[in-house]
């Protein structure tokens, strides 16, 4: 049956309704939607994550590397070496030549070691850039070279030996 109380319920259910249509509305307007700030946010940590992983940012310049390297861990570093080379000033030849007052010297310049043709021909006098290019993978750098190393893949640890190396001088040549 229609009755005025059955007019009274759908009266009160209409505006109940429209209420929270109204309120819904005024809501999304005063409140930015949360949902896709937080997803934004996370998106924008998984990317600095990867670019922690594989960094997009190429290596720094070697006369930055160099200014902040330290001859200490230069000496660290160069553990690698000692098995085929001497640093100070008349040390012996070894497998490797000695490596005395190297940066600035004449390639292939130690008295008394046979070196390979390709040092040999490859010539020139050993600086900085050049440096740090052989000792990444001598055998790219100097193709047919006879020192048998791999080669040091992080660019501070070759920043770090080069200045230890240069530190093997009565004059240490300028760096760059
Ligand atoms: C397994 C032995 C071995 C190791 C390890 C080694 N070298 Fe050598 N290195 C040699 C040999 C052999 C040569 C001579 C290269 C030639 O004749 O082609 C050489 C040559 C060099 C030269 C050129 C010298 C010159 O008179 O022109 C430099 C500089 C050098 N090495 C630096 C290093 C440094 C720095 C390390 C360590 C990070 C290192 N080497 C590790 C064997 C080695």
């Amino acid at each position: 049956m229609w009755s005025i109380n059955t007019n009274k319920y759908l009266g009160g259910f209409i505006v109940v309704a429209w209420l929270l249509l109204v309120v819904d509305f005024v809501g999304d307007q005063l409140i930015p939607p949360i949902e896709p700030i937080v997803s934004k946010a996370s998106a924008e940590t998984v990317s600095a994550e990867k670019a922690v992983d594989k960094p997009a940012v190429p290596e720094q310049p070697l006369n930055v590397l160099l200014a902040t390297a330290n001859v200490d861990k230069g000496k660290k570093v160069a553990k690698k070496c000692v098995a085929c080379h001497s640093f100070e000033s008349g040390g012996k030849n070894k497998v490797g030549p000695n490596l005395h007052n190297i940066l600035g010297k004449n390639r292939a310049g130690a008295s008394g070691f046979s070196y390979s043709s390709a040092i040999k021909t490859m010539g020139g006098k050993w600086g900085f850039e050049d440096m740090n290019a052989f000792l990444k993978k001598p055998k790219k750098f100097m193709p047919g070279t006879k020192m048998s190393f791999s080669g040091l893949k992080k660019a501070g640890d070759r920043a770090a030996v080069i200045l230890y190396l240069r530190s093997f001088s009565d004059s240490p040549v300028t760096l760059p």
